[in-house]
């Protein structure tokens, strides 16, 4: 394997590029293609059975574009589909879930902890099974939040409409006394700031997308992959949409100018799959 080559990650859309941008942070000489599903997002209301086939076409994909790992940066993906891609594929593949619920695990001290994800991610239980395979004395309570991807897509941060529908999401996590969340979907870092202020300050936040980061650069280390050439990075991105609405929330979301991106079709026919 080349260890020069670029790590893949993809999501169902915009969201994993907050995945991209801490892997960016914890490993800056890495070359990068993101894959983004425009044209089947969301992922969050949809069947394993279909998020397996749809992570199967991406990784393929990447593998053809050459790259060395691959991240997937998407909780309902990481969910679903993580160990289908293990077996399936050789080369490393890394996931946003149990970066996110070791890290929980190792910083409750009351074992209650609290996950909110999308309805798809909370279905399959990974993130119960991934705390409990930690410390099965664990209590985790779940709690799908399917109005938090459109919200924050709206840019609806700190809007009164957003901070009613998270009391509510939040009210059991609040009466079950959790002391740590996972914010277990891509998008809700960007609600860090009103879930705080619900839960308090005596709960601690939980941002997979660091976790994932710290994570990627160890597993990297150990399989002698990262990157030895100090590269003019250019990253690449595809989408399978039209994607104008992409650059414009990406580049918010990656904090970086989006330059290198291509539209493509994984369907039938298609000449990478
Ligand atoms: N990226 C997805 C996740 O982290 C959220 C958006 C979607 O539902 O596709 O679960």
């Amino acid at each position: 394997m080349n260890k020069n080559a670029a790590i893949g990650i993809f999501d169902s859309g915009v969201g994993g590029l907050t995945v991209m941008a801490e892997i960016i942070k914890a490993l800056p000489c890495e070359e990068m293609i993101y894959f983004g599903d425009l044209a089947r997002t969301p992922y969050g209301s949809k069947s394993k059975e279909t998020v397996v086939k749809f992570s199967c076409e991406i990784v393929q994909f990447l593998i053809s574009q050459g790259v060395k790992a691959i991240v997937v940066a998407c909780n309902t993906a990481s969910a679903s589909a993580l160990e289908e891609l293990r077996q399936k594929f050789s080369l490393p593949i890394i996931g946003v879930i149990l970066p996110g619920a070791q890290k929980a695990a190792e910083v409750t001290q009351t074992k209650r902890i609290g996950v909110i994800a999308t309805r798809s991610t909370i279905a399959t239980g990974a993130y119960v099974k991934a705390i409990q395979s930690h410390d099965p004395q664990i209590h985790v309570i779940s709690q799908p939040c399917p109005l938090f991807v459109p919200l924050v897509e709206e840019g609806w941060l700190n809007h009164v409409v957003t901070k009613e529908i998270a009391k509510e999401y939040l009210f059991s996590l609040k009466a079950n006394k959790i002391d740590t969340i996972i914010l277990g979907c891509t998008h809700y870092p960007f609600l860090r700031s009103v879930i705080q202020d619900i839960m308090g300050n005596e709960v601690t936040l939980i941002n997979s997308a660091e976790e994932t980061a710290r994570v990627t650069k160890e597993i990297l280390f150990c399989a002698g992959l990262l990157c030895t050439m100090s590269q003019d990075k250019r990253h690449r991105f595809y989408v399978s949409d039209e994607g104008s609405r992409f650059i414009e929330l990406g580049e918010q979301f990656l904090k970086e100018k989006i330059r290198i991106i291509t539209q493509i079709d994984l369907g039938k026919g298609n000449p990478y799959v």
